[in-house]
């Protein structure tokens, strides 16, 4: 088979020429980072539930409405998407205070927050994706006033599908982290959402237990980080544990 071109690898995925202009392929690997990259593991298992379970929520989000950059998955570890200019932001929504919110404001983890609370973190790795106010978005033209009110508009939109779906299945979402893409159509942009959503990139806790389900347990040495993800996944219909190895032709009817 024809070699691909590699696009680019991050810490999470890689990217490759997609089969038509306007696409990419999303490969997801098995390595978590934590902590700016200082704490790095190989996780067997983590890129094929991402895989699946960032295929669940896009595939959903479309359904309700909300635009994606998603278009298949191709196989366990990859997914077809359309090319975007990333916004080089990272657009993360609070419900609940935790993490960096929660230390600096000296607040306890797991406090309900008034209103969903939207904040901007520069993606840069060098500086550690530093928390940015939006007058350094809009001055510095990191994205328009036009923009940022279209983003937050979005981001809510997923807050509220993603909220619900983790209700239904007992879970709370705490606060997660998306990427927006500018895709042009002529003289036109539209944005819609792209990288990943997946345990990865939110805090998503047990409703009875306040287990944590997400990468907390890898960066907090919390238990096995697969597990955790493949329950996220079981609960919510993706990955049926009952989906045992056929080892005999076996009837199905
Ligand atoms: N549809 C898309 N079109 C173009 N780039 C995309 C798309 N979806 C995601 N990306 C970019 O692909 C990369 C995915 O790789 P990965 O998540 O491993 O990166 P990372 O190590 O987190 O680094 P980064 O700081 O660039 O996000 C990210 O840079 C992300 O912004
Ligand atoms: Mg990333």
């Amino acid at each position: 088979m024809a070699r691909r071109k590699k696009i680019y690898e991050g810490k999470a995925k890689i990217l490759y020429e997609g089969p038509e202009p306007g696409t990419l392929v999303q490969y997801f690997k098995d390595d978590a980072t934590a902590f700016n990259a200082e704490k790095h593991a190989v996780i067997e298992g983590k890129g094929v539930l991402n895989n699946r379970l960032s295929e669940f929520f896009m595939t959903g989000l479309a359904q309700v409405g909300i635009p994606t950059h998603f278009l298949r998955r191709l196989n366990m570890r990859e997914q077809l998407v359309r090319q975007v200019e990333i916004i080089p932001l990272e657009i993360i929504v609070r419900n609940f205070a935790a993490g960096s919110m929660a230390k600096r404001l000296g607040m306890e983890e797991g406090a309900a927050l008034p209103q969903p609370i939207i904040e901007f973190s520069l993606k840069d790795d060098k500086l550690g994706d530093p928390l940015v106010p939006e007058e350094y978005i809009i001055a510095f033209q990191w994205a328009s006033q036009q923009d940022l009110d279209d983003i937050v508009r979005l981001a809510l939109r997923v807050n509220d599908f993603m909220s619900g779906a983790m209700y239904g299945v007992g879970i709370k979402l705490v606060d997660f982290k998306i990427e927006v893409g500018r895709i042009w159509d002529g003289d036109f942009q539209r944005l819609v959402v792209a990288d990943e959503i997946s345990p990865d990139s939110c805090r998503l806790w047990d409703l009875q237990s306040g287990e944590k389900l997400d990468k907390d347990v890898f960066r907090r040495d919390l238990g096995n980080l697969t597990d955790a993800y493949a329950e996220v996944a079981r609960r919510l219909g993706v990955m049926p544990t009952n989906a045992t190895h056929i080892t005999k032709p076996t009837l199905i009817n």
